[in-house]
C-alpha cells in the first residue's frame, strides 16, 4: 500500500486530518464503509425538487473558535443564515430556546427583563434545597414547573422514549433561558451555511493529489485490502469510527441514541414558514420537523413544491446509525476500559464522535482534528 497514513472515515474529523497532512506532503488513504464521503454532514439535492436535504439530521454551522472558521473558509463561503427554532404546544406556537417572547406569549404578560427572572427564580424554589433525583426535578429546579412542563418535559420523553422521572438529572446540566427578546438558536459570533451545499464543501477538502478515497470500503472487512489486521502495525492509522466496534466490544457495548427520518415532498410551496419546528406535546410522535427550503431562501427552489423531515427519536441497537452518546455510568465506566486499550494500540490515533463516544459539534470536530494533527502526527 502506498500511503504514509490511513485514515478510517471521511467525517469532518478524518478529512481535517487528512487535507492537513496531505498538505504537508503525506500521502494519505481514507477509506469509509458508506457509499459516499462526509460523514454524518454529508447533503444531497432531492431529486424532484432540487432541494438541498441533509440525509443525516439538519446542520447548521456555527463557531468561536477563529482558527478552526479561518480554515473551514478556505473551502467554502457561507451564507448568513442565524438559525431560529419554534415549537408548537397545545396548538400554539413559541419561540425557542425560552426567551423573554416565550415567557410573556406563555403566561400572557407584559414583563421586562427583571420581572420575568423574578418569576422563574420564585418558580424554580419549589424544590427549596432538595437535590433533584431525576431529571423532573432537575427541569424544575432550572427553569420552573409551568414552563418545564409546557416545553421540555414531553419532548424530553419523546426523545429518550422514557418517563424523565425514570431518567437522571445529570442529563440536563442547565436549560438556557434568555431575558430578551433573541431568539437566535447560537450565540456564536460565526454561523451560516456553506453556500453551495455541504457535499461541495466535504469533497474540495478532499481534492488533493496526495489523498485517495476509497468508498464503501469497511474496515472490519478482512475481504477487502485495506483492514483492520492488513494495517495496522504496518501504517500509522487514524480511526474515526466507534470505538468499541474497533476492539469486537470486549468491554461491552457503548450505548447510543438514534433518529429515524421521514421524508416527504409535499405540493405547496412553503409547509410551516420556518426551518425547524419542534412539537412539545407528547401527541405528536415525532419531536420535530425540518422545511429545508428555509436554510437556503437566497436560492432559486420551486415555489410550488417543499420537502419536510420528520425526526423520530430512540435508542440505537447495534446496525443503527449512532448519533447521540446516552452516557450512562455504566457506559463511563467501559468507556475508561476502552481508553485503555485505546492507549496501547500502537500508531493507532482514534478521533472523533465515534472514536471518542462523546457528541462533537462540527466546528469541535475540526477543531479537534487539527489539534491531534499538532500534537501527534506532525
Ligand atoms: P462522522 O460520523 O461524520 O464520520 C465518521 C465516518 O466514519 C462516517 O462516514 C462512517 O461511515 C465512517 N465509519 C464508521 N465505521 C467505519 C468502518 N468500520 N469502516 C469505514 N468507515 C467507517 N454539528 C453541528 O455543528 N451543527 C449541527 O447542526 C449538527 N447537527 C447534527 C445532527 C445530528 C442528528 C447529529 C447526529 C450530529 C449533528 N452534528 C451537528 C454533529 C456533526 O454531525 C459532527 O460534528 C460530525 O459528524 C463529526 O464528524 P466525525 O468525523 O467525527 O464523524
Amino acid at each position: 500500500m502506498n500511503a504514509d497514513l490511513v485514515v478510517v472515515g471521511t467525517g469532518f474529523f478524518g478529512l481535517t486530518v487528512a487535507e492537513r497532512l496531505a498538505s504537508a506532503g503525506r500521502k494519505v488513504l481514507m477509506i469509509d464503509r458508506r457509499e459516499h464521503l462526509g460523514g454524518n454532514a454529508y447533503s444531497e439535492a432531492e431529486a424532484s425538487t432540487g432541494i438541498e436535504v441533509h440525509r443525516y439530521g439538519a446542520h447548521l454551522f456555527h463557531t468561536a473558535n477563529e482558527r478552526v472558521w479561518e480554515y473551514v473558509n478556505r473551502f467554502t463561503r457561507f451564507t448568513s443564515y442565524e438559525h431560529r427554532v419554534y415549537t408548537t404546544h397545545r396548538g400554539e406556537v413559541f419561540p425557542m430556546p425560552i426567551n423573554l417572547g416565550t415567557i410573556n406569549q406563555f403566561f400572557r404578560s407584559a414583563y421586562g427583563p427583571a420581572a420575568a427572572r423574578e418569576l422563574i427564580r420564585e418558580q424554580a424554589a419549589e424544590l427549596g434545597d432538595r437535590v433533584p433525583e431525576n431529571l423532573d426535578e432537575q427541569g424544575v429546579r432550572l427553569i420552573g414547573r409551568p414552563l418545564y412542563e409546557a416545553f421540555i418535559r414531553e419532548y424530553t420523553a419523546k426523545q429518550w422514549q422514557t418517563d424523565p422521572r425514570e431518567l437522571p438529572a445529570s442529563i440536563i446540566k442547565r436549560l438556557p433561558v434568555r431575558y430578551t427578546y433573541d431568539n437566535r438558536y447560537f450565540n456564536d459570533p460565526h454561523q451560516g451555511l456553506p453556500v453551495d451545499g455541504y457535499t461541495a464543501w466535504l469533497e474540495r477538502m478532499a481534492d488533493h493529489p496526495n489523498i485517495e478515497v476509497r468508498l464503501s470500503t469497511d474496515f472490519f472487512d478482512s475481504s477487502q485490502p485495506v483492514h483492520q489486521a492488513a494495517v495496522v502495525g504496518q501504517v500509522p492509522v487514524v480511526y474515526t469510527g466507534p470505538v468499541d466496534r474497533y476492539f469486537d466490544y470486549a468491554e461491552g457495548e457503548l450505548s447510543w441514541r438514534t433518529l429515524d427520518f421521514e421524508t416527504e415532498v409535499l405540493d405547496v410551496g412553503d409547509f410551516q414558514g420556518t426551518s425547524v419546528m419542534n412539537y412539545a406535546d407528547a401527541e405528536v410522535p415525532y419531536t420535530r420537523i425540518h422545511e429545508f427550503r428555509h436554510f437556503h431562501p437566497e436560492r432559486d427552489y420551486p415555489d410550488d413544491r417543499t420537502v419536510i423531515m420528520r425526526e423520530y427519536s430512540r435508542f440505537a441497537a447495534r446496525q443503527d446509525e449512532p448519533y447521540y452518546p446516552v452516557n450512562t455510568a455504566d457506559d463511563r465506566e467501559r468507556l475508561k476500559r476502552y481508553r485503555d486499550l485505546m492507549a496501547a494500540e500502537r500508531d493507532v490515533h482514534f478521533g472523533g464522535r465515534l472514536g471518542t463516544y462523546q457528541y462533537l459539534d462540527m466546528h469541535m470536530a475540526i477543531g479537534s482534528a487539527l489539534s491531534m494533527v499538532d500534537n501527534q502526527l506532525s
